[in-house]
């Protein structure tokens, strides 16, 4: 496999910046995130005793969610790539028997111990970094038994997501060198194209797929107000970019602009933009 083909730079990412960072910042993203993730849970509509993987699990909020809805008699694996996601969600699932997480690339890596197989899949925007993610769909179906589930919700395109595209959009105005990443590059938005999502469930071993389109207001910076909101712009991948291509004045510059932008969206002092996402869902034949 190649350097490219692999999930070496996602996971470095995930372990040593993105991760420390949803790590200190996991109530924000919660906030954020929990209209979406919750829209996911109703689609997968988990039964009592189920064997549940959540895929990208992170510090694992939504694994302990699972873990409430299969029950005494289920079992919740949470698989991360991210060493540090994975110790934040050892810490929070610590007393919950159902529950385990692994260190695992879901692209290869086997994700449900031993020789048993999971009843169902969900994931909250934890599918769209794979590089092959074909294959990563075809390794998760080998670890579900026939007629199995899977529910995930993921972003559609940037520009249906103005909460990162807007600040991303001023960002690159202040860049020597914007940097344009194809859009099917593994990153947040990778499976905004409906039709792709659809080619790499079916290419990975899914039938019976259902995109829909999902649409709720998302609250940055978990409503803490604009200055949180402002932090977590600067922390996307076009805020370290930027970082790394300009002087403090210009940066300082760049960030008052970004500011301004986000002040434009300020209700009830939180900055509320509309999120589009897709709820996706399949069952393995
Ligand atoms: C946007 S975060 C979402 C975390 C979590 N699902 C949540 O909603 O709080 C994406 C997660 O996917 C994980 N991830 C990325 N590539 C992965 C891979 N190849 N295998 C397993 N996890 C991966 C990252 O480490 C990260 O925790």
């Amino acid at each position: 496999m190649s350097y490219e083909s692999s999930n070496v730079l996602q996971a470095t990412y995930w372990t040593e910046i993105g991760g420390p960072h949803w790590v200190r910042q996991q109530p924000m993203f919660d906030h954020m995130l929990a209209t979406f993730g919750d829209e996911a849970l109703r689609a997968l509509a988990v039964q009592p005793g189920e064997t549940v993987l959540d895929v990208g699990c992170g510090t694992g909020t939504t694994s302990l969610a699972l873990c409430a809805a299969v029950g005494p008699h289920g079992q919740v694996f949470g698989c991360d790539i991210s060493a540090t996601m994975v110790d934040a969600a050892r810490l929070r699932g610590a007393s919950h028997d159902c529950l385990s997480f692994i260190v695992a690339d879901v692209q290869t890596d086997r994700l449900v111990p031993g020789d048993r197989l999971a009843d169902a899949v969900y994931s909250r925007f934890g599918v769209m970094f794979f590089a092959d993610p074909q294959a990563a769909l075809a390794n998760i179906a080998s670890n579900v038994h026939d007629g199995g589930r899977l529910a995930f919700v993921c972003w559609r395109h940037e520009e249906f997501n103005e909460w990162i595209a807007l600040p991303a959009r001023i960002m690159s105005t202040f860049t020597p060198e914007p940097v344009k990443s194809p859009p099917d590059a593994p990153g947040p938005f990778a499976f905004g194209d409906p039709d792709r999502v659809r080619a790499v469930l079916s290419g990975g071993g899914w039938s019976d797929i259902r995109i829909e389109p999902f649409t709720a207001l998302t609250t940055m910076g978990g409503g803490l107000g604009i200055d949180t909101a402002l932090e977590q712009s600067m922390a996307t991948r076009a805020g370290q970019l930027l970082r790394s291509q300009v002087d403090d004045a210009t940066f300082a510059e760049a960030t008052a602009a970004v500011r301004n932008a986000l002040a434009d969206h300020v209700v009830d002092e939180a900055v509320v933009f509309p999120g589009n996402a897709w709820i996706v869902t399949a069952r393995r034949p």
